[in-house]
């Protein structure tokens, strides 16, 4: 069956305040961008990637794009609106069975192996998979004022990361439905979630960055330098 591969990255990159969207900035000499189809790529050769782009992007090179089978969607004005789009675009080429990944850009440090152990983990379950990683860190609730309302129970609480993946029919399904409802979702298994479903979560990486400040980029640099050592 046909691995799709979702990639979104219509994203402006605001909380960057640099001069073009964080996923065209360079990341030990190449494209965060690059970094991250080349990563897909190797784990996944012959899947076929949807990638989502701003209508306007003045930066991107399909040179970058290592797949032989791949098109470029608009993305729209959030996050799920992109992964829709390229879930429209996807319908009547995808099979209701067939396993699609969401994968943010802006996480250029996934591994091959944790990507190939979410697939083995995919293939085994009719819901779906995301990667997670424990919360290391206590989590504080604010009151809205600066101050500390609660601290929520760290045991069991996950960070969320990508690739999380679906099958294409229930995917298209959990993000039609958060859309009618008028849920907001920022990531795809909270669509899941919403249809009373429980996504499995697969222990990943900790080093699965998403590039979101100006700070991300030394430490994605770092990480990627770690992981080639
Ligand atoms: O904003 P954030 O960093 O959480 O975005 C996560 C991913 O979603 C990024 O890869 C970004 O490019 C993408 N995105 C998108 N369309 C939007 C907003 C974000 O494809 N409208």
């Amino acid at each position: 069956d046909t691995l799709w591969l979702v990639v979104p990255a219509a994203g402006r990159g605001r909380r960057m305040g640099a001069e073009r969207p964080k996923q065209y900035l360079t990341l030990a000499g190449r494209p965060v961008m690059a970094h991250t189809l080349a990563r897909l790529h190797q784990a996944f050769p012959t899947a076929r990637l949807c990638l989502c782009l701003d209508p306007d992007d003045r930066f991107f090179d399909p040179a970058w794009v290592p797949f032989t089978h791949w098109q470029r969607v608009s993305g729209g004005a959030e996050r799920a609106d992109s992964v829709g789009g390229a879930l429209d675009a996807l319908a009547g080429e995808a099979g209701v069975e067939d396993l699609v990944l969401v994968h943010d850009v802006a996480r250029p440090c996934v591994t091959v192996e944790d990507l190939q152990r979410l697939v083995m983990a995919l293939r085994q379950d009719a819901v779906g998979a995301l990667l997670a990683a424990p919360a290391a860190d206590t989590m504080k609730r604010d009151d809205g004022n600066g101050r500390v309302a609660c601290t929520e129970p760290r045991q069991g609480l996950w960070h969320a990361l990508t690739p999380q993946g679906f099958r294409y029919g229930l995917l298209c399904r959990a993000l039609a439905a958060a859309r009618h409802d008028g849920v907001a979702v920022t990531d795809e298994a909270s669509a899941i979630e919403a249809l009373g479903m429980a996504p499995r979560l697969v222990a990943g990486r900790r080093d699965n960055v998403k590039i979101t400040h100006p700070e991300d980029l030394a430490l994605a640099e770092r990480v990627l330098a770690a992981q080639q050592a």
